[in-house]
C-alpha cells in the first residue's frame, strides 16, 4: 500500500504501522493538510490486511504534537472556526473508532490538538520528557478536537477541568498516576515500549481484540443496560469465530493458540 504524504511518515513493519507527524520545525503542529492526511491514512490503514495495529508519534525529540497550527487558527472567524473544529473532530474520531489498536508514543509536548490526538488513541505510552496540556484558554480558545469530551472520560472531571481551565502542563509521571498514560519510558526506549505493548495485543485473537475495543469504547458512551446488551451480542459473535474454537482448544491441549482472524 502506498502511504506517500507530505506531512506524515508511514512505515509498516511486523504488522505494526508507525505514523509519524513530520513537521519538526513547527513542533509537529497540525495544519489542515496534516489533519486531512491523517484522515486518509487511517482509512487506508484500517483496510490494509498487512497492518494489525498502529503507533502514532511525532518527529524529533522535542514534541509529539504542539497543537493545532496557531498561524492557521489566528485567521478564523466564527463559522470557519466551527468547521475547523468539525474537521479535527472527524479526523480524531476516525482514529478513536479504528477497529485496530492504536497506541500514541508521546515523545515530548502533547499540547492542545496534540493532547487531543493522544487521547483519541486507544492507549498511550509517554517518554520521560512528555508534557500534556490544554493551553487553549491562553489563546482565548477552548479545545475543539474532542479535548473537552474525551479527557474527562479518561482522567475524570476534576482533573480534566483543571487541565482545560488552567492550561497547566502535566508531566509524564503525573500523567501515569492519573491514568492518562499506560506507561512511561526513557526517550530511547519509547518506540520499543509502544511496539512491545502493541505486540502483546497482536499476539491475541484479532477479532476478540476488535470486539473488546468496540465493547469498551462504545460502552463508555451508553447506559449500563445498553452496554451490557452490546457486550452480550459481541460475546456471542466472538463465540461464533474459528479463533474462539482455536483459543479454547489450545488452552485445553496446553499449547499456544494460532489465531487467523476468522
Ligand atoms: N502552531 C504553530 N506553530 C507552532 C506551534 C503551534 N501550535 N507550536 C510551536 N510552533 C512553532 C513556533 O512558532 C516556532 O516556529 P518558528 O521557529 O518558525 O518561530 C517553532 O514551532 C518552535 O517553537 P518555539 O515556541 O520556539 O519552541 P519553545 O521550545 O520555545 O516552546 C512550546 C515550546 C511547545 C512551549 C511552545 O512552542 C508553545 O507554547 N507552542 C504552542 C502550544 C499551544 O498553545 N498549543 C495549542 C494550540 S491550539
Amino acid at each position: 500500500m502506498d502511504y506517500a504524504c507530505e506531512n506524515l511518515l508511514v512505515d509498516v513493519a511486523d504488522r505494526i504501522a508507525t505514523v509519524t507527524v513530520n513537521r519538526p520545525d513547527k513542533l509537529n503542529a497540525l495544519n489542515s493538510d496534516t489533519e486531512r492526511e491523517l484522515q486518509d491514512v487511517f482509512l487506508a490503514l484500517r483496510d490494509d490486511d498487512a497492518v494489525g495495529g498502529i503507533i502514532v508519534t511525532g518527529a524529533g525529540t522535542k514534541a509529539f504534537v504542539a497543537g493545532a497550527d496557531i498561524a492557521e487558527l489566528s485567521g478564523l472567524g466564527a463559522t470557519q472556526g466551527k468547521e475547523f473544529a468539525f474537521q479535527g473532530q472527524t479526523t480524531f474520531t476516525r482514529i478513536a473508532q479504528c477497529p485496530k489498536p492504536v497506541v500514541a508514543a508521546v515523545n515530548g509536548y502533547a499540547l492542545g490538538g496534540g493532547c487531543e490526538l493522544a487521547i483519541a488513541c486507544h492507549l498511550r505510552v509517554a517518554s520521560e520528557n512528555a508534557r500534556f496540556g490544554l493551553p487553549e484558554v491562553q489563546l482565548g480558545l477552548i479545545p475543539g478536537h474532542g479535548g473537552t469530551q474525551r479527557l474527562a472520560r479518561i482522567v475524570g472531571l476534576g482533573r480534566a477541568l483543571e487541565m482545560a481551565l488552567t492550561g497547566r502542563m502535566v508531566a509524564a509521571e503525573e500523567a501515569l498516576r492519573w491514568g492518562l498514560v499506560n506507561a512511561v519510558a526513557s526517550p530511547d526506549a519509547l518506540l520499543d515500549t509502544a511496539r512491545e505493548l502493541l505486540g502483546q495485543i497482536l499476539s491475541k485473537g484479532p477479532l476478540a481484540v476488535q470486539y473488546a475495543l468496540e465493547a469498551t469504547l462504545r460502552g463508555s458512551d451508553m447506559s449500563l443496560d445498553d452496554g451490557l446488551y452490546m457486550e452480550a451480542t459481541l460475546f456471542g459473535m466472538a463465540c461464533g469465530t474459528e479463533d474462539m474454537k482455536e483459543g479454547t482448544k489450545a488452552f485445553l491441549e496446553k499449547r499456544k493458540a494460532e489465531f487467523h482472524g476468522r
